[in-house]
């Protein structure tokens, strides 16, 4: 029997035992565990593979996002602009500084619609928070344009966006503030929870730097309020690992996805979001369709997961409850989370195994053709 998994963790260490188990005796070894050399290492080589200045470890990808707007001085009374359909987290950041989020409709592939954007924009709005959906690139040249126009910032949500290019330059790189998530099953994935802020402005980088660690200035001296949210240095050895094998990963990612584009484009019932078009780095390859729960649940008997990123839009989740502040429709975003699949599209994935699941839900189409 085919043996597809949605992630392979498991496989993951066997392939890479030997170097995992050494980077961590190296690091227990070294008796220093938080913000230490690793950490040090880690953010410099990351800032350095996107092409920008600083990068700051810290706890989680909310984290990153919550601290970034906690840098720009966001809280009570403004508005950030974002998008309905991403992780929690994305909303979760803004209510934890108790800011109102503002949600602008989305477009065909689930990205925020630069089109809509200014209609959203008052004196109250302080920043917009585009999210790189899937790994596909948010339209932050556009964003830019009307950021600066109305004088607001931008947050960039890139936590499923490690290595996604845009022409020259990757994702996270150009937004005033961006922010990673190191969660498991990301790209560049910890085993652990971890994440990170990326930013070309000095002033924020060290600002973001004390927030991640109590406030502090120097030791014992905490000039600000702040988190504790730190990376820790297991998970940045172990990091600075995987990066170097990122760009050979995300590859892999892309070959699977071209299969999948070339075994399932003459299917007329489904719609490809996350098509070749972009310069994604396939953190998720996710396809549309009218049958969506049907395909599913025949996928599964056929032992094929798949999942559904994300099955509500954010403004309906019982944490918006009392909180939407304009009563928008959204029609295309509320469309786009009830068709939307997720199909298996991993690095441990062999090219037979996405031919295996095309050719099943081709027979799925078939079969309900009749
Ligand atoms: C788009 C997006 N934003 C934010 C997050 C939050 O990251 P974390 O789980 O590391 O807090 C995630 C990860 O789940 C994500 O996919």
């Amino acid at each position: 029997m085919h043996q597809i998994k949605f992630n392979d963790f498991q496989k993951e260490y066997s392939t890479n035992r030997h170097a995992y188990n050494s980077i961590f005796t190296r690091v227990l070894s070294s008796g220093w565990y938080i913000l230490g050399r690793e950490v040090s290492l880690f953010e410099e080589e990351y800032a350095s593979y996107l092409g920008a200045k600083y990068c700051i470890g810290v706890a989680n990808g909310l984290e990153a996002l919550q601290i970034s707007l906690m840098a720009l001085g966001i809280g009570k009374g403004d508005q950030v602009i974002t998008t309905p359909v991403s992780a929690a987290a994305t909303t979760l950041a803004i209510l934890a500084v108790s800011a109102t989020p503002v949600f602008v409709d989305t477009d065909e592939r689930g990205l925020i619609d630069t089109t809509y954007l200014q209609k959203y924009i008052n004196k109250n709005t302080r920043a917009i928070l585009p999210v790189d959906l899937y790994g596909q690139p948010a339209a932050i040249g556009e964003i830019t344009k009307i950021a600066k126009k109305h004088n607001v910032s931008i947050v960039e949500d890139a936590c499923q966006a490690h290595g996604t290019t845009i022409g020259q330059k990757k994702a996270g790189a150009q937004s005033l503030l961006s922010c990673f998530s190191f969660y498991p099953t990301k790209n560049l994935g910890a085993v652990g929870d971890g994440g990170a802020i990326v930013t070309n402005n000095n002033r924020l980088a060290v600002l973001c730097s004390q927030i991640r660690d109590y406030g502090q200035k120097e030791k014992y001296n905490h000039s600000r309020y702040g988190l504790n949210s730190r990376l820790d240095e297991l998970q940045a050895a172990l990091l600075r690992y995987k990066l170097q094998n990122l760009d050979k990963t995300n590859q892999k990612r892309r070959l699977l996805a071209k299969k999948y584009i070339a075994k399932l484009s003459s299917i007329k019932d489904i719609q490809i979001v996350t098509d070749m078009v972009n310069e994604s780095n396939f953190h998720l390859f996710v396809i549309r369709t009218k049958q969506r729960q049907k395909l599913k649940t025949f996928l599964t008997s056929h032992h094929i997961p798949t999942m559904i990123h994300y099955p509500t839009i954010l403004p309906d989740q019982g944490f918006m409850k009392g909180k939407v502040s304009s009563k928008a429709s959204l029609p295309k975003a509320r469309k786009f989370v009830k068709e939307i699949l997720s199909l298996p599209c991993q690095p441990f994935m062999s090219v037979s195994d996405v031919d295996f699941v095309s050719a099943k839900i081709k027979q799925f189409f078939e079969k309900n053709e009749h």
